[in-house]
């Protein structure tokens, strides 16, 4: 390469990383993953280590951190606060040691104490304590200036505003460690700002920093922030001489300090306890990105210094990044045991956390919505433990232009029928569909649904696993040498399901309607419809129209209802049912009842019967029972202390009745 074309690529560089610079320290919104920072910031600084005079003042490589934000006040670290070097692996991570020992004059087999303890992913932070007492805070800033955050730290509940140590104490005192949030805290809060309208965190880190650094300290209080001490930079009053030490010190004062950590007597021990720490990383509530070493005595501190960005007595030891971008080739989607459909993103395969990603999942339509995403977008994809990779953010400033929509499924992949929506998911209509045959049998021989004994959820996958249940309807044509022949099944128990099958045959039409499973149909929906339509026959002939006039029936229920009935497979099914013997009660609408087709809700203790007894009655009389007081509602009967509900009627102004008066109107007093 010649000095020009080094020059031309070093500029690009040094454009690229102060773009991403901005975008994660002032925005705390990145688009490219830490690993890929790295990576530019590692050409660069190989670069200038070529070709040295080529660095400029300016460039990304002379400086540790990002700028101070406009709108805080400065604060000047007393001691600058570095970065640390890199390692990827334990390769890396012996280098270190033999480096560490040649700088010191020592032989190769020399024993060097180290501190290793988990590098914490969130925002290194620097607090001040004059007298015990918490006085000032703030970020690394760009290692010699930082912003002062002190009232955003003032409402971080771990970090204690006085020592709970009085004596052989520092009287002055830089408490330096991370600010955190923990992984379920951050779910939480992304789920309420989603809520919100507003955008959710890329990660743990991002949203403590964005917490923190935030100019109203009322914004900090209300965010779970966390704090964890891994350090300290300028210290009076007490004599250290080593960083075990230090962190014992820190605990006795108060401080949460890193942990697990371990004292390591030699090289080998520290690759030992980096294992260990890698493969347990998701049992921390924390983010961890990987493990920092320490030569433990200060003395040897001092023998080693640091070099402008990093000290040479500290290591970090990168875990494998969980965290890639990569571009979305096209999305596929996938059936689960429940008939969800859910959009599948296939990427350009890629690795994460080591192990090689070539799916995320996009969950739903409405996240699919949030996100924006498009097929052909660069996204930043992301995996944890044994969790299914998922895309977290589209990166917006990589399209050009060819993206394509991602279309809700019109059919299930698996079996053609059509696809329904059903809330933020889409479905398959069609009761038989392979993908949930087992679930299907199993919530059709609910207790609240047909009520079949003895037909669990373990029963169901043995009958579709041999064969013997292809369709749910299959179910009225089992015979006892079918049974006979499964693991778990003797004489006795294979009458009794039969039996069991058999005494099935004759369920009111509303449990028939629930137990079929239609998308959208629930044991409420299902009496409606029931009550509505009387049989099942005049079900089957209704229109979307007819459907959308029924009170407590929706537009997408009475959709899901119509595409049921379209699907011929589902016709075929319920025939061999009736074929079989089965036959749902009709409903006979009892019109004189004062309760037909009225909705009631109950509120507070009836003193004559139980609420089961009552709903019982009410739907003996034509009515429904709901849980929950709308306009819908005709009807509000009030019990002995009454709840919400109460005053909810009388707000809307429903009708409500005492429970003689109930009792009265129903003909029981
Ligand atoms: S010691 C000279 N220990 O990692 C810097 N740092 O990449 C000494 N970090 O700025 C840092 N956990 O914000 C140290 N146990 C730990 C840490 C840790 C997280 C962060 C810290 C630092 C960054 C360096």
């Amino acid at each position: 390469m010649t000095l020009e074309e080094a020059r031309k690529l070093a500029e690009k560089l040094r454009e690229e990383i102060n773009y991403h610079n901005y975008r994660y320290y002032v925005l705390n919104d990145p688009v490219i993953s830490d690993e890929e920072y790295d990576q530019l910031m590692h050409r660069l600084l190989e670069l200038e280590e070529k070709f040295p005079e080529l660095v400029t003042p300016d460039s990304p490589t002379q400086r540790v951190g990002a700028p101070p934000r406009e709108g805080f006040a400065t604060v000047t670290h007393s001691i600058p606060m570095l970065s640390l070097q890199d390692a990827r692996n334990e390769e890396e991570i012996r280098e270190f040691d033999a480096r560490t020992k040649r700088f010191l004059n020592l032989p190769p087999d020399a024993i060097i104490e180290y501190v290793a303890e988990p590098k914490f992913d969130g925002l290194s932070c620097e607090i001040v304590y004059r007298d015990g007492r918490f006085t000032l805070a703030s970020t690394r800033g760009d290692g010699v200036v930082g912003e002062d955050v002190t009232p955003n730290v003032r409402t971080i509940r771990p970090v204690p505003m006085r020592f709970v140590k009085k004596e052989g104490v520092p009287g002055y005192l830089e408490v330096r460690g991370e600010v955190l949030m923990r992984r379920e805290d951050f779910e939480k809060l992304n789920q309420e700002l989603i809520k919100k309208g507003e955008k959710p965190f890329a990660n743990p880190r991002n949203a403590a920093a964005g917490s923190l650094r935030q100019l109203d300290p009322n914004i900090t209080a209300s965010r779970p922030l966390d704090f964890v001490a891994w350090g300290v930079g300028l210290v009076e009053g007490v004599e250290l001489e080593t960083h075990w030490e230090t962190l014992a010190m820190l605990e006795e004062l108060g401080f949460k300090v890193s942990t697990p950590r371990r004292l390591c007597q030699s090289i080998d021990q520290v690759i030992e306890f980096y294992r260990e720490l890698e493969e347990e990383r998701d049992l921390f509530p924390y983010e961890l990105d990987g493990m920092v070493i320490k030569v433990n005595s200060l003395e040897l501190w001092e023998r080693l210094g640091t070099t402008a960005r990093s000290p040479r007595w500290a290591l970090a030891a990168k875990f494998k990044p969980r965290q890639r971008t990569t571009r979305i080739l096209d999305v596929v989607y996938n059936v689960g045991r429940t008939g969800t459909i859910t959009p599948v993103a296939v990427l350009d395969p890629v690795e994460v956390g080591g192990v090689i990603v070539s799916r995320a999942s996009l969950h739903n339509f409405d996240e699919v919505k949030r996100l924006d995403v498009r097929m052909g977008d660069t996204v930043l994809v992301q995996r944890a433990g044994d969790v299914i990779p998922e895309v977290v953010t589209v990166i917006k400033e990589k399209r050009t232009g060819r993206e394509k929509p991602i279309h809700p499924p019109e059919e299930c992949p698996v079996c053609g029928a059509q696809a329904v929506k059903e809330g933020a998911y889409y479905k398959c209509v069609n009761i038989s569909c392979p993908a949930k045959l087992v679930q299907a049998i199993k919530h059709f021989a609910s207790r609240r649904a047909m009520d079949i004994e003895g037909l669990g959820g373990k029963t169901a996958e043995l009958l579709v696993e041999r064969g013997l249940v292809k369709d749910l309807s299959d179910i009225y044509y089992l015979e006892k040498k079918d049974l006979l022949g499964l693991p778990g099944f003797a004489e006795k128990s294979a009458q009794n399901l039969i039996e069991a099958i058999e005494r099935s045959k004759n369920p009111t039409l509303a449990r028939f309607i629930y137990a079929l499973g239609i998308p959208n149909v629930g044991e409420y929906t299902a009496q409606v419809l029931a009550r509505h339509f009387g049989s099942w026959e005049i079900l089957s002939r209704a229109s979307l129209p007819e459907l959308l006039e029924i009170k407590g029936i929706g537009p997408e229920t009475a959709r899901s209802v119509v595409s049921f009935f379209q699907e011929a497979r589902n016709r075929q099914t319920v025939e061999r049912m009736f074929q079989a013997g089965l036959k749902p009660k009709e409903e006979v609408q009892p019109k004189e009842s004062p309760l037909a087709g009225k909705v009631v809700v109950f509120t507070g203790a009836l003193s004559s019967m139980t609420r089961d007894e009552a709903k019982a009655l009410v739907e003996e009389l034509g009515g429904t029972v709901s849980n929950s007081v709308s306009r819908k509602t005709d009807l509000v009967v009030v019990g002995e202390n009454p709840g919400s509900k109460y005053q909810r009627a009388q707000q809307l102004g429903i009708k409500t009745l005492k429970e003689e008066e109930f009792l009265k109107l129903t003909g029981r007093a």
